[in-house]
């Protein structure tokens, strides 16, 4: 496996999403009053059982928590969470909205390459389109299994990989293929200088064994009947025809 070091990425993705803060501060706002849904098809957790039957006494990590819902869901659940997230701007709606909520949990301003917990702190390590894009996973993988306890649970969410094979210049996916599969791993983005991080499947199985996470469950994830389209980058028409989002769930090995 090729060793990657870190670069500019983790600031150009600040700088970003400085900027994209209040417009997630609308939806941010509308997920922390509503019972868990997932992705940007809302697909509930009754479904997709992303998190354990219990979160009870669990420490749970959330690896880019942006506006903190899916820390407040497993907060009111009983887990003991920490959000972490390297933009000060999503972290102060965060915080916002805790006080709003009343559900009160530690948030760590950080990057999910460079997670300052010591080892085997944590039950369950989750990021949904958090550090799951928009960090390098030759990084942030390393860093989860680091601070997971043996029999401990990494899931993350992303886009599908056929989606980031479609994408276009400006991210989104049509129906013809226009880039690479082998080799692909960063994404930049023209418009807004971005980078995401995109993986061929096998080359994430490499590298959750490499750093001892046993893959358990690959779920490609299809929109409900009564879905509708949120986000520019990708049609309900599309989804429904192929994955446009996956979830990884993984367990660091006893
Ligand atoms: C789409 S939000 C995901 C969080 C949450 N699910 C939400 O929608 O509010 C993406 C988050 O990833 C964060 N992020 C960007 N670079 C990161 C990095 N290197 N490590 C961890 N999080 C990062 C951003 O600051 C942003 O808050």
């Amino acid at each position: 496996m090729t060793q990657h070091s870190r670069s500019d990425d983790v600031e150009r993705n600040r700088r970003v999403w400085a900027q994209f803060a209040p417009d997630y501060a609308v939806s941010g706002r509308r997920l922390w009053g509503q019972e868990p849904s997932w992705g940007i098809w809302g697909i509930p957790e009754t479904e997709m059982h992303l998190l354990p039957d219990s979160l009870a006494g669990l420490d749970t990590l959330e690896l880019g928590c942006g506006t903190g819902y899916v820390s407040a869901w497993m907060a009111r659940a009983g887990a003991r969470p920490v959000g972490l997230d390297p933009t000060p701007e999503q972290l102060d709606t965060a915080r916002a909205l805790q006080a709003e909520f009343g559900v009160e949990f530690p948030l760590v301003d950080a990057s999910a390459d460079d997670v300052p917990f010591p080892d085997e702190s944590f039950d369950l390590v989750i990021s949904e389109y958090g550090a799951s894009i928009w960090s390098d996973p030759y990084l942030w993988v390393g860093e989860a299994a680091r601070v997971l306890r043996p029999g401990g649970r990494l899931v993350f969410l992303g886009n599908g990989l056929l989606l980031m094979l479609c994408a276009d210049v400006e991210g989104a996916a049509g129906r013809t293929l226009l880039r690479d599969g082998f080799g692909m791993h960063r994404f930049e983005w023209p418009d807004d200088n971005s980078v995401e991080f995109h993986l061929l499947h096998s080359e994430w199985f490499r590298l959750l064994k490499a750093n001892g996470l046993e893959v358990t469950d690959l779920l490609e994830l299809r929109p409900p009947a009564d879905a509708s389209a949120t986000y520019d980058f990708v049609t309900l028409d599309w989804a429904r025809r192929w994955p446009s989002e996956e979830v990884w769930k993984a367990r660091k090995r006893a």
